[in-house]
């Protein structure tokens, strides 16, 4: 029979061979469970002389012990070496440098439009604002623009299916409509008991749709509109309104502006605004390039004096009060200042494009 010493010896050298906790068990198993090895060594004392067995379950308990021991010390041991291999395979490298979130910013079209709103507010307009899905009555007959008339074909409009006198605002002037009944509604009794009724003068910015697409041309796109009405508006007034706004706007203290007639059914007169061209207008006049077709003028805006039968429509009396009013797109303005040369591209969302304006 294989004495005591060795199958503990055995026994022990296993255990530290083992690197998995089941297998240790199973180890374990072989040793001291019901029909393990030194288990059976127990069972054979009932045949042993009563002074011999004593003796004999004695060191039978000792080796016992001594491999519950070791058993105890390499659970521990298997157990601190999984704990550090998962460590080591979660390890986190916190001096890494971050991937970062990705860094936000204006939308060129949304700076200029902030840009244009500081300039006027610091002249003392208000920023007006209105449905972007208007009725035909705010869109166009208050505008002086009835029903067949032939200026309805100058946009292009888009209507809402299966709502008559319901369509997209093609252009910003239905707020100015709006807002003229709000400050007349606003201010009657102060012009029933025949006082003056206070200026109006505000620009009036945001989206507006007109059926058509290009380079230069997009189904939504921008404007902003501007009216000044009181008992003294003048054409000249206009003229300085809007050449100073420019000349802010372009940072171009010596830029030209040019009134050419025109024809819009809710101003009369009218007049197209021509810029000096900002690519090569250094300040003392335009040389002509390609962005002006050579002409060293471009074209940025409509205007005029607002019509009689407009005031009419908004309550205000025509015989009393004047006004001129005037309609830029700051997209080709942002196209202008940042030198873009394609519309769509503030539309198509293309980070690449918009990230050079953060
Ligand atoms: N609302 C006009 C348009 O979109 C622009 C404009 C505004 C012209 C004010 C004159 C005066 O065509």
């Amino acid at each position: 029979m294989q004495d005591l010493d060795s199958i503990v010896s055995q026994a022990l050298s296993e255990f530290d061979s083992i690197h998995e906790a089941a297998h240790l068990e199973q180890a374990k198993a072989r040793y001291l469970g019901k029909s393990g090895v030194v288990t059976e060594r127990l069972k054979t004392l009932g045949g042993l002389p009563p002074d011999a067995r004593k003796e004999a379950g004695a060191l039978i308990n000792q080796a016992k012990q001594r491999l519950e021991q070791a058993l105890e010390a390499r659970r521990a041991a298997l157990k601190q070496a999984a704990l550090e291999a998962k460590l080591r395979e979660e390890a986190l490298d916190v001096t890494l440098p971050g991937r970062g979130l990705g860094l936000g910013g204006l939308h060129p079209v949304t700076r200029t439009l902030d840009r244009i709103e500081a300039i006027f507010r610091s002249t003392g307009f208000e920023v007006a604002d209105g449905p972007e899905i208007e009725t035909d009555f705010h869109n166009f007959t208050a505008l002086n623009t009835p029903e067949n008339h032939p200026a309805r074909s100058m946009h292009d409009t888009f209507y809402i299916e299966g709502n008559a006198g319901v369509l997209l605002r093609t252009h910003t002037s239905p707020i100015q409509v709006r807002y003229m009944q709000a400050h007349v509604a606003r201010h009657r009794a102060q012009m029933d008991a025949g006082q003056t009724m206070p200026a109006i003068k505000i620009i009036a910015p945001g989206r507006v749709y007109r059926v058509d697409s290009d380079a230069t041309h997009s189904p939504m796109f921008h404007q902003v509109e501007g009216l000044w009405i009181a008992e003294d508006v003048s054409f000249a007034g206009l003229k300085g309104v809007f050449t100073d706004f420019l000349r802010q706007f372009f940072e171009k203290p010596n830029m030209r502006t040019r009134f050419r007639p025109s024809f819009f059914p809710f101003t009369e007169p009218s007049a197209e605004i021509d810029m000096s061209c900002v690519f090569c207008d250094d300040g003392d006049g335009p040389k002509g390039c390609r962005v002006c077709s050579h002409t060293g003028w471009l074209e940025i805006a409509g205007s005029g004096m607002v019509h009689p039968n407009v005031l009419a429509h908004c309550g205000i009396d025509a015989e009393r009060y004047i006004g001129f009013a005037f309609g830029m797109g700051p997209d080709r303005l942002t196209m202008l200042r940042y030198g873009v040369n394609d519309l769509r591209l503030f539309f198509d969302g293309d980070l690449r494009f918009l990230s050079q304006f953060r």
